[in-house]
């Protein structure tokens, strides 16, 4: 294809540009299982070794830069890796001791635990902080302050950000703003456009799509910094698999069309909730009396798949999670099937008792493709069911 950069994302998705187009003519790519590959003259190959590259992982890591903005994705792919925590990981890195970083307090649990138990005996002082809090998050910055880390939106809060004005703040330093954007995706919010500077996905979740298939995602704008990352990247070793590859590729091409779904059921799903008189409160972007509504339509396409809520006092939660039927009780998030949890239980669990532990009466929805008013019928009879 000639040009694949002036398309839009659906298409650009689907038809990111290979480094080399198949003998056969294969339409889809084939799996590339080789680890080694020929040389012409020693040391000259465009493919060298497994590790270091390629070409499924590379068709993965081209299309998704593509699709978060990177105009020159040939030379600036992005970073596959084996986890979203190898994501994390790789990010981290970028912290040597006596730097510091600042986190959101509601991040994923494991996010959590990897900076205050790992990072922090590395010798970088970690600190969370409730990054709407924009004089807290000030006094935390200073010229040691390698990483800002914000989700977008959290896990599991569901809070929401004003990614330009974080980054206005942070960058009055030379800090990188880092935002994983696992709940996102580059269909909902695309964060460069918003001042961010590393993205990063656990691919495991809405790109993948399918709950098969365990992955991360590494992006970033400055070419040095892509340099230093790939370093950690190919050297550190922790890079997805081909099988990943193949399949996190292939859950691009669906994701547009997948994001506008789960996002226009968790909507209606959320409608229902706020009206429930067995529900205090939920929390969904997309809602208008929710508290980040406004930066949500300012740097939102779809309002996402994922929700949270707080049930009502009436309510015996035990009965709740046994009376549902479609909503699995699981971990992971961003499969096309509904799955319901207990943060504070369950994804969060390391988190408990430090200053970023999940509320404890929270629970979380990843709203999947199933059809909406079978979905709220469920609801709606599972909270009936449970009353004290
Ligand atoms: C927001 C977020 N970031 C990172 C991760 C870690 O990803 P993985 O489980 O693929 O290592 C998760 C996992 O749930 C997550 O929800």
């Amino acid at each position: 294809m000639a040009d694949s950069k002036k398309y839009g994302m659906n298409t650009r998705a689907l038809h990111t540009n290979k480094r080399f187009e198949s003998l056969s003519g294969d339409v889809m790519p084939p799996i590339h299982l080789s680890t080694t590959y020929l040389n012409d003259i020693p040391g000259e190959s465009d493919y060298f070794y497994g590790r270091l590259n390629n070409p499924s992982r590379e068709l993965f890591e081209r299309t998704l830069a593509s699709l978060e903005g990177i105009e020159n994705y040939e030379d600036q792919h992005a970073f596959a890796m084996a986890s979203g925590m190898s994501a994390v990981s790789i990010i981290a890195e970028l912290a040597k001791p006596g730097d510091n970083v600042v986190i959101t307090k509601d991040v994923y649990g494991g996010t959590t635990n990897y900076f205050s138990k790992i990072i922090r005996e590395r010798g970088v002082e970690v600190n969370f902080c409730d990054f709407s809090d924009h004089e807290a998050l000030e006094k935390l910055l200073n010229e040691k302050t390698k990483l800002a880390w914000i989700e977008s939106p959290s896990n599991p809060s569901m809070n929401l950000y004003d990614l330009q004005k974080i980054s206005e703040i942070v960058h009055k330093n030379k800090t990188f703003l880092v935002a994983d954007c696992t709940f996102s995706t580059p269909f909902i919010t695309r964060a460069f456009e918003h001042g961010v500077d590393i993205i990063m996905h656990s691919t495991t979740k809405y790109i993948g799509g399918h709950s098969d298939t365990l992955g991360g995602a590494v992006v970033c704008k400055d070419s040095e910094l892509h340099e230093e990352l790939m370093l950690y990247q190919r050297q550190g070793g922790a890079v997805m698999s081909p099988f990943d590859s193949y399949l996190v590729q292939r859950g691009l091409y669906t994701l547009g069309p997948r994001i506008k779904l789960h996002s226009e059921n968790a909507h209606k799903l959320a409608e229902y909730l706020d009206n429930s008189e067995f529900i205090k409160e939920v929390r969904y972007p997309g809602l208008e009396n929710y508290q980040n509504h406004e930066i949500a339509v300012k740097q939102m396409d779809y309002f996402g798949g994922m929700l949270s809520f707080y049930l009502h006092e009436s309510i015996n939660q035990e009965k709740f999670w046994k009376s549902l039927d479609l909503y699995k009780l699981a971990v992971s998030l961003g499969g096309v099937e509904s799955l319901i949890e207990l943060p504070y239980l369950m994804t969060h669990d390391k988190a408990q008792g430090t200053e970023a532990s999940a509320p404890i009466d929270l629970i979380r929805i990843s709203v999947g493709l199933e059809n909406i008013e079978d979905l709220i019928e469920d609801m709606d009879s599972a909270l009936n069911e449970s009353k004290k």
